[in-house]
């Protein structure tokens, strides 16, 4: 594995049990899976943004929550700087979280209300630092509840989640996600529910704090606008595969795949005299229960052909570092 790569999904799947009744059972209905993730292998390279874009319902938590162990996967393997995470026990999977932390979509949610601030970011200093005395963890949150700008530090200290906008509680999961120096950061739609006037801002912040603490992020979105912001590589997910691989600049100027050409072509644009964007094509994203049988987009392609629902694309460059899932995507080489 080459040096850069902090972390490489291998083959990753997972399935999720569909509840059957106990009649079903009875009469000898076999048991159904959601097909969530179903296949996928890249690699998150060192210090870099790598975004996870598709839909709701593509698999991008899925992955995410299985690289970093939160979920066990159903088949494939998780490297996590040369160390694989499948294969840990749960004492040494423990130890490894420290290096990986996550923020998640809804502030609200991953906040405990009846811990202030400075509990609440403490608390993974206790467990990761119990060494630390109590004087040195408090200097560590206040350090950190500044470098979000969440200042005075002091002041934030003592306050409540119900207590602050929801800007500031978004800014309290990353000092809390930040404050056990972790190298790898799992953001999951983290501006989703921010105000669209703190998003930037939100996302700024996130950019400062990867430069000043070399962190590596794997940022999931459904929205290719604010991938556009903050990533350096992307991956577009679709029912639960990778459909597309590429450096950012790449993917929007040539982008290979039909479907991240319509999702390219949904995207808003600001400009009032270009065209307005186009809908997304015919249909909605199938059943992760029964995945269509070869490439799972063709039944919403506008290119497909007799071949598309028989065999399924490979993965394959077309372009140095860009990746492809289609049938025909060469037709769109520059
Ligand atoms: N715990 C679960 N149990 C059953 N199905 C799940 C579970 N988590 C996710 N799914 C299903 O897996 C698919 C992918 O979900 P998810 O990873 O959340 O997608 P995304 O983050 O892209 O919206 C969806 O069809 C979802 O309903
Ligand atoms: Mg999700």
């Amino acid at each position: 594995m080459p040096e850069d790569n902090l972390v490489l999904v291998e083959g990753l799947r997972k399935w999720f049990p569909k509840h059957t009744s106990l009649l079903d059972r009875f009469l000898g209905m076999e048991r159904e899976y959601v097909h969530a993730v179903d296949g996928v292998s890249f690699a998150i390279r060192r210090g870099e943004v790598f975004g996870l874009v598709g839909e709701s319902g593509s698999g991008k938590t899925t992955t995410g929550r299985a690289i970093l162990g939160l979920t066990p996967p159903t088949e494939g393997r998780v490297i996590f700087d040369d160390v694989d995470l499948t294969a840990l026990d749960k004492t040494s999977l423990r130890k490894m979280r420290r290096r990986m932390q996550v923020i998640f979509q809804d502030p609200m949610a991953s906040l405990n209300p009846r811990m202030s601030l400075g509990e609440a970011i403490g608390y993974g200093l206790r467990i990761h630092f119990p060494q630390l005395s109590s004087d040195e963890r408090r200097d560590r949150v206040t350090g950190m509840l500044d470098k979000v700008g969440l200042s005075p530090a002091n002041y934030f200290y003592n306050r409540f989640p119900h207590q602050l906008s929801g800007g500031q509680r978004q800014r309290a999961v990353i000092a809390r996600a930040l404050v056990t120096q972790p190298e790898l950061v799992l953001a999951d739609e983290p501006i989703a529910m921010a105000d669209v006037s703190v998003r930037a801002l939100l996302l700024d912040l996130m950019n400062r704090l990867k430069r000043e603490f070399n962190l590596t992020y794997l940022f999931i979105t459904h929205d290719l606008a604010t991938a556009k912001y903050i990533c350096d590589r992307i991956g577009i997910m679709y029912l639960g595969k990778l459909v597309e691989v590429a450096p950012l600049r790449e993917l929007y100027t040539y982008p290979l795949h039909p479907y991240t050409q319509a999702l390219l072509a949904a995207v808003p644009i600001p400009d009032p005299h270009r065209r307005r964007t186009k809908p997304m094509p015919k249909g909605e994203i199938p059943n992760p229960i029964h995945p269509p049988a070869g490439c799972r987009f063709h039944p919403r392609c506008p290119l497909a052909q007799d071949i598309c629902s028989a065999e399924e694309p490979p993965l394959v460059e077309l372009r140095p570092g860009h990746t492809v899932a289609c049938h025909f995507a060469e037709q769109f080489l520059p």
